[in-house]
């Protein structure tokens, strides 16, 4: 199957090379063509430029049926990439939710064995059949609203059984559905009750049991840890990481959410793909991130769910850094995959540039995956993971219009959806 996309009033995010990541001042530059095309053949980008230069590709050479669309008056995007995500769970946290607005902190809440143990809870009473159809119907909403490549951490599992259970179910998303997904095995989320008095026991089976059989089955790409205040220490967290790595898991870490808890360094020493949240992030932690591989992750949903200052976005792009925006889609601390409202958020919350708040949701979360060569920029040789917008004046409407999806119609792997 091939498609033709014809007449598209903006194709955003379309680069010629294939780059790793927009950093600075560069976040800024978002490369757009004005009435242009995009042609796709089987699951890959074939071709796009503007409308004048269609005539020069021989359609006849193409093997397959063409289906042509019009898209006057509308824009093509890249899907987004969403790099941070929690969506295999049971069941929602509404009620918790009460307690929160009754004046309670996550911090308190997670005191209470609320939080993440309560997620725990029900994980381990919930099939993993159970768990794959819920986890399935987020990850069709999150496509609705143009996102075409998912990184899903375990972490409500917190027992080996549990935790290479939430894993399996991600391993099957993988293999059926067509969004692009990576896993991260996130053993260190929280202290389970049992281990309340003695947390290093519980870092010593994550070490010595859990790595080994997650790397074992093959169930994992990255590494996670909750490396915070009151969750795991900057010691535990180095000793998880090199465990880690020895097994070929890269870091992608939970940093600085709840205080300057010394995440961020131990992530850049590690070579962690990316570190996120990111909220307490001062002078000291962007010098040391400047430079490095490690992609800072903001999590614009996480931060207006909880009421929580912003992670310094500008002062970080001021500084020369990347900047990331991934949803943090999980029970707790934000329910929502919608990438388009992050993007939103990435303006209304963090000042952002349209340009930059689209940098930061395509092509800096596919590197924040690990897919940056495949996805995140409408590049030949990608793969065909693209949506349509409804009619749109400018793609400054992205940052204002929140709350509405402008996704029409949307293609992953060269397949309408
Ligand atoms: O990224 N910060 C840690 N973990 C999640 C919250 C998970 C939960 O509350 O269930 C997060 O926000
Ligand atoms: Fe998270």
């Amino acid at each position: 199957m091939a498609i033709l996309v014809k007449n598209i009033k903006q194709l955003v995010q379309a680069e010629p090379k294939k780059i790793k990541f927009r950093a600075g001042k560069e976040m800024q530059h978002l490369p757009v063509i004005d009435n242009a095309y995009l042609l796709t053949v089987g699951d890959k980008i074939k071709d796009f430029g503007p409308m004048e230069e269609l005539s020069k590709i021989d359609l006849n050479k193409i093997k397959e049926p063409i289906e042509v669309i019009d898209a006057s008056g509308r824009m093509v995007f890249p899907s987004f990439c969403d790099s941070h995500t929690h969506i295999v769970y049971a069941g929602s946290r509404e009620v918790e939710y009460i307690d929160k607005i009754k004046g309670l902190s996550y911090e308190e809440i997670a005191k209470r064995g609320g939080g993440i143990l309560n997620s725990a809870k029900r994980l381990h009473e919930t099939s993993e059949e159970a768990l794959y159809e819920q986890a399935w119907q987020r990850l069709e909403e999150m496509a609705s609203y143009g996102t075409g490549a998912v990184e899903i951490k375990s972490g409500y599992g917190l027992s080996t059984e549990d935790e290479l259970k939430m894993l399996r179910v991600i391993r099957r998303l993988k293999e059926t559905s067509p969004l692009t997904i990576k896993a991260n095995f996130l053993g260190a989320h929280a202290v389970p009750l049992a281990y309340k008095n003695n947390p290093d026991e519980y870092v010593d089976l994550i070490i010595n049991e859990m790595i080994p059989m997650v790397a074992a089955e093959d169930l994992a790409d990255y590494i996670d840890v909750f490396c915070d205040k009151g969750f795991f220490t900057c010691e535990q967290t180095e000793r998880m990481l090199m465990q880690g790595i020895k097994y070929g898991l890269r870091p992608k870490i939970h940093a600085n959410e709840m205080a300057c808890s010394g995440g961020i360094q131990v992530g850049v020493k590690y070579n962690a793909l990316s570190v996120d949240h990111l909220e307490y992030t001062g002078d000291e932690e962007i010098a040391v991130l400047r430079g490095s591989e490690t992609m800072p992750t903001i999590l614009p949903g996480a931060a207006f769910f909880l009421g929580m200052v912003c992670a310094p976005a500008r002062k970080m792009m001021k500084g020369g850094l990347p900047v990331a925006l991934a949803s943090d889609y999980n029970p707790g601390s934000c329910p929502s995959g919608n990438m388009q409202l992050v993007l939103a958020m990435g303006s209304i919350m963090y000042k952002m540039l349209t340009e930059e708040a689209i940098n930061a949701t395509t092509i800096n979360t596919a590197y924040a995956l690990g897919e940056h060569e495949t996805v995140g920029s409408i590049t030949k040789g990608k793969r065909a993971n693209f949506f349509i917008t409804k009619p749109m004046d400018t793609i400054y409407y992205m940052s204002y219009g929140f709350g509405s999806n402008k996704v029409e119609q949307y293609f992953l792997n060269g397949k309408r959806q």
